[in-house]
């Protein structure tokens, strides 16, 4: 029996606050938000396309807290990460937003390492740090650590405290300007959910596979994002009109190749150098191309764009492969050592310290190493920089322009920077946090429950002032079911059609539709085919492809629960991929070179473009591009 539409029976669910994600902003927001609803008797909903317990980027583990600013222990100020953040993005950031994270982001820490995460401690029982602003973890639990907590504080609302796992969520509900809730459909059960809420926080993620991947074939879907998060939080926002900020500022990590283990512990805690096979210590060789990129690419530390820049340079000339001087790192720690008995210990530590790295967090990493028979300590292991993905919360800006917090603004910052609920979008009752929050980058994992805390309180406060339940027009939610629902009876009508059911005139199937983007996106707007470069001309051809691909994005057909949730991820990457085109289009420069290149702007010009550029879709269904002031706050 082929899966239509009219199987599904409809579930409604009214709540005050709707949570949607189940990462670590969204567990950052369920803790947040229990305690303060509590005290007002408000009810809190969280929604997650999968499991919270190892859902999203923190699913595999990770190996270590990325952002501590250690205002005791380092006697350091937000001022100093948010001076970070500015060098490491070439001056785009929000700095009310990055200062505000990091204010709070020890105390996090803490509770993490209350709630069971495993720190490293040195023998004087002081965390180690990996490299200036990150901490070691043995975090192969991290996420059900986390999930755990969120789970606890949820319980203490009773009734009032709803968690609903593998659960899609496909389209937002508007009353007006207000955000009124979101429509989704059950991954396992025949059931469309529709929730109505008075605030809506969304915490969805960042994107992958929006551009060509370099894994294909038995690899396909190995890569360094995760393969669940395919845009959803800038679908979400973007559809309810909600502006978005820096979504030009996708993220290349350098990692190592094929299983994209991390490279963070490699460079700062074993001081590994890395090396191309013709052209020496890239760093040290193409250093005289920083020039061109000052004043941020003449101070420390070198922004990571700048970094890959560098390596993509001897790359491009052929003088590959990259490699990562594990050996050699690996001699140097060991042979520091004062005898040798603890040089032998060392050896031991050092060992396990490198693959504990990647079995904590990439654990495909050491399944390769072992595969091609790698031993760290004998041979170099190749680096490679991976294709583009969205991720604000790391090295990369895309998400959402969201008001910040009333203190930090200065007089010019206030009215750009401001508008009543820290955290919430252009459109009222809409919040959000991690990579659905942009220009706020360098948070990572705990710096997204930071997030996912300051935004719930928020909310919340936004709730005890706007007591009314926001009206959810039946037409709207019949239209929103129909556009969830459609891929299932294309495939129920057609499939019959043809003797190979992914092959049809009537439809197109999530998985040809999802390469077909990636084409055009790898192509026209620079992913790895193009050596990450791209120009005017080609964006025109880009963007013409891809208001096709829209119209097609229509008669996307599903056979299953699986596939639909498919369809709509292809639906929602294709938004990231509009988004992300017209915004590079917008900004005639290059400021972000090892992130992309534009050959008909290839000079960074901070005359004229020291600035946001801002994108949103207007009710006409026409995108519109807003460019606004970088204010300093410190
Ligand atoms: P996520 O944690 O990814 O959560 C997104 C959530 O949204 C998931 O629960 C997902 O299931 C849900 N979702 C997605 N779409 C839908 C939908 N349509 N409907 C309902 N739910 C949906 N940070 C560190 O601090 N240290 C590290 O060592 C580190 N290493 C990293 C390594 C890798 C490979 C990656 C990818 C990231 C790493 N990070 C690290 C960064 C960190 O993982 C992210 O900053 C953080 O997870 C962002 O939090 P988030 O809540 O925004 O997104
Ligand atoms: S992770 O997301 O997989 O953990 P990665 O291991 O590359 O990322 O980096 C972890 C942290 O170290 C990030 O804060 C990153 O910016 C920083 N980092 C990595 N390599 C360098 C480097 N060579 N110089 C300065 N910072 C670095």
């Amino acid at each position: 029996m082929t899966l239509k539409a009219a199987d599904f029976e409809t579930v409604e669910v009214t709540t005050d606050l709707l949570i949607i994600g189940g990462g670590m902003a969204a567990c950052g927001a369920a803790v947040e938000a229990a305690y303060w609803a509590k005290k007002n008797n408000l009810k809190v909903t969280v929604v997650d396309k999968a499991a919270m317990d190892r859902s999203g980027a923190v699913a595999m583990g990770l190996s270590a807290l990325n952002q501590y600013v250690g205002m005791k222990v380092k006697n350091r100020s937000p001022e100093n990460y948010v001076e970070y953040v500015r060098q490491d993005l070439m001056g785009v950031s929000r700095e009310d937003m990055v200062y505000d994270i990091a204010r709070h982001v020890d105390g996090t820490v803490h509770l993490f390492e209350k709630w069971g995460l495993p720190i490293w401690k040195d023998e004087g029982g002081n965390y180690v740090f990996e490299g200036p602003w990150q901490l070691m973890i043995n975090g192969e639990s991290y996420k059900i650590v986390i999930a755990e907590a969120a789970k606890n504080a949820m319980a203490t609302l009773g009734d009032k405290g709803e968690i609903i796992e593998r659960v899609f969520i496909t389209e937002p509900l508007l009353d007006g300007d207000k955000i009124a809730g979101a429509v989704g459909f059950s991954v396992r059960e025949n059931k469309f959910y529709v929730f109505k809420a008075k605030a809506v926080l969304c915490a969805m993620g960042g994107a992958v596979h929006v551009f060509k991947p370099r894994s294909t074939g038995e690899g396909f879907g190995r890569s360094w994002y995760p393969p669940f998060n395919s845009g959803s939080s800038c679908y979400f926002m973007m559809k309810a009109g909600a502006e978005h900020t820096c979504q030009e500022v996708r993220f290349i990590p350098v990692r190592f190749k094929d299983a994209y283990g991390p490279v963070g512990a490699w460079f700062l805690l074993f001081k590994s150098r890395a090396t191309t096979a013709l052209g020496g210590e890239y760093m040290v060789e193409n250093k005289a191309e920083l020039d061109k990129w000052a004043p941020y690419g003449l101070a420390k530390p070198i922004p990571a764009n700048l970094r890959n820049w560098l390596m993509m340079l001897d790359t491009r000339e052929g003088k590959g492969p990259a490699y990562m001087r594990t050996e050699e790192a690996m001699k140097k720690i060991i042979d520091a050592e004062p005898d040798e008995k603890a040089r032998k210990k060392r050896v031991k530590e050092v060992e396990s310290e490198a693959w504990e790295d990647f079995l904590d967090m990439t654990i495909s990493q050491a399944i390769l190493w072992a595969g091609t028979n790698t031993a760290p300590e004998e041979k170099p292991s190749e680096l490679q920089a991976c294709d583009p993905y969205f991720i604000g919360s790391h090295s990369g800006a895309s998400g959402a322009w969201l008001s910040g917090p009333e203190d930090l603004q200065t007089a010019e910052s206030k009215s750009d920077y401001f508008w009543g609920y820290n955290r919430m979008a252009t459109i009222k009752g809409l919040f959000g946090a991690g990579d659905a929050s942009g220009a706020s980058s360098h948070k990572f994992s705990d710096g997204s429950h930071a997030e996912g805390r300051i935004a719930a309180k928020a909310a919340i406060a936004y709730i005890v002032d706007n007591k009314t339940q926001p009206n959810v027009d039946a037409a709207q939610v019949e239209a929103a079911k129909q556009t969830t629902l459609k891929p299932l009876d294309t495939f129920a009508e057609f499939s019959g059609q043809t003797t190979d059911p992914n092959v049809n005139e009537n439809y197109i199937v999530p998985e040809q539709y999802m390469y077909r983007l990636q084409k055009i996106m790898d192509e026209y707007a620079g992913g790895v085919v193009a050596a990450f470069s791209t120009n005017e001309p080609l964006m025109d051809i880009g963007m013409n492809l891809l208001a096709m691909l829209n119209e097609d994005a229509e008669n996307l057909a599903a056979r299953d629960h699986h596939e639909l949730m498919r369809a709509h991820e292809c639906r929602h990457r294709t938004m990231q991929a509009d988004t992300h085109i017209r915004s590079v289009y917008h900004r005639k420069e290059t400021r972000w070179p090892g992130y992309y290149f534009r050959a008909d702007t290839p000079k960074m010009d901070n005359d004229n473009w020291l600035k946001f550029v801002n994108i949103k879709l207007n009710k006409d269904g026409k995108f519109e591009i807003i460019e606004r002031k970088i204010h300093k706050i410190c």
